[in-house]
């Protein structure tokens, strides 16, 4: 009598013949090819010429170097931190937890633009401010803001090109005169926002300077009515235009040095602004003013009481992202976002797996 385990005769399973064996090893061999081939299309090896975070950041580094554990742009900079007291006017227009009456504890990051984080301070540098809210809900709100009321670049392409135009000649140490003047004279845009700034008097300091978020967002209040909003960082300060002493004899830390003598004798602040946007303003392009007669919402007060030196655990190891946004806040139409968000990230990933090396403000100079 057969077991029960034993299939009857004529049930045996037929043994796996050599060409279903070598059809399933190429099945395998096929997914795995695909896999790769996902990888390679994601990193925009199909498409030498797409311009991918990670090209993005390559450029910085042949403009300004590697320089480890720093950020591949606004290297240089310092921690700061504070607290935000919303007045409750912004609610009118976002529901966000931030916009409530009430306190919430910011951290933030002055800095210059560029790749160099030892580049001596430079009044005309773009200054950066880097500010992450953390919202009683455990949200957090990020942004990164600079000193100048319009972008120059309506693209990242744009910027990329620029960035590469602007590489410095060996021999002169400075731009090639010829290839900023041909990328000027192919982007409008780019001259019109050189003649807003050089219009405009530079403040004397990171601590009278104004910050602009720049690209548009879309806000949406309890209602659910949706505004476009653009939002500043006012400073209480008086506007003091940048002096020629200090211009004829800069400090290579000239501009931190004297912000956190100014931070040790009393606290810094400014207003948060947010514009109001109107149907028909542009919402995906940083490079075109709003009209001057927008309305402006005063949402409340920025502190800021202390200041670090870039160390483990502080705003060093923050990716200011402008793409992390609390509910009642969301991005714009604006492709500079999502473009900066990616690239912003290709940038963290690398320094945070790299050797730190010392930052140009040290623990002694925020002492001071
Ligand atoms: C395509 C456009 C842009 C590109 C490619 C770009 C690229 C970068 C990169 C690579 C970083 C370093 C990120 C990190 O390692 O954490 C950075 C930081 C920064 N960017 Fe941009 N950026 C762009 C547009 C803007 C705009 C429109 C603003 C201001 C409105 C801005 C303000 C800043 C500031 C303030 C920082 C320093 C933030 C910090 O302290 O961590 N950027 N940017």
């Amino acid at each position: 009598m057969p077991s029960d385990e034993t299939p009857p005769a004529g049930n045996q399973p037929a043994p796996l013949s050599v060409f279903s064996t070598l059809a399933r090893l190429a099945g395998v061999g096929v997914i795995i090819l695909l896999v790769i081939a996902g990888f390679l299309y994601l990193g925009g090896w199909f498409n030498p010429h797409e311009l991918t975070p990670a090209r993005f950041v390559n450029g910085f580094q042949k403009v300004f170097g590697i320089h480890s554990g720093f950020r591949r742009n606004h290297a240089k900079g310092i921690c700061v931190r504070g607290f935000f007291e919303s007045n409750g006017n912004g609610t009118r227009l976002s529901k966000a937890v931030v916009f409530g009456v009430g306190r919430v504890p910011v951290i933030g990051r002055f800095s210059l633009g560029g790749g160099n984080p030892y580049a001596s301070d430079d009044p005309e540098a773009i200054r950066g401010f880097g500010l992450l809210f953390r919202l009683r809900d455990g949200e957090q709100w990020r942004m990164a803001m600079i000193n100048r009321p319009v972008f120059p670049f309506h693209t990242p392409r744009d910027f990329y090109d620029n960035l590469i135009a602007s590489k410095p000649d060996p021999k002169t140490h400075k731009p090639d005169p010829k290839k900023m003047v041909a990328f000027m004279a192919s982007h409008p845009e780019f001259a019109q926002a050189v003649k807003i700034f050089q219009s405009r008097p530079v403040s004397s300091g990171f601590d009278n300077s104004t910050f602009n978020g720049l690209n548009a967002f879309r806000f949406t209040n309890a209602a659910g009515v949706t505004t476009p909003v653009r939002w500043s960082m006012v400073p209480v300060d008086a506007f003091k235009p940048e002096g020629t002493a200090q211009s004829a004899n800069l400090d290579k830390n000239y501009l931190f040095d004297d912000f956190i003598t100014r931070i040790h004798n009393a606290p810094v602040q400014w207003r948060l602004i947010l514009t109001v946007g109107q149907s028909g303003d542009r919402t995906d392009d940083a490079t075109i003013p709003w009209p001057a007669d927008r309305e402006q919402v005063d949402a409340g007060r920025l502190t800021l009481d202390a200041v670090e030196a870039e160390a483990p655990g502080n705003c060093r190891d923050v990716n200011f992202d402008p793409l992390v946004l609390p509910v009642g806040i969301a991005p714009s139409d604006d492709p500079l976002l999502s473009a900066r968000s990616a690239i912003y990230s290709k940038s963290f990933t690398r320094r945070a797996g790299e050797k730190k090396e010392p930052s140009a403000i040290t623990p002694a100079d925020v002492r001071k």
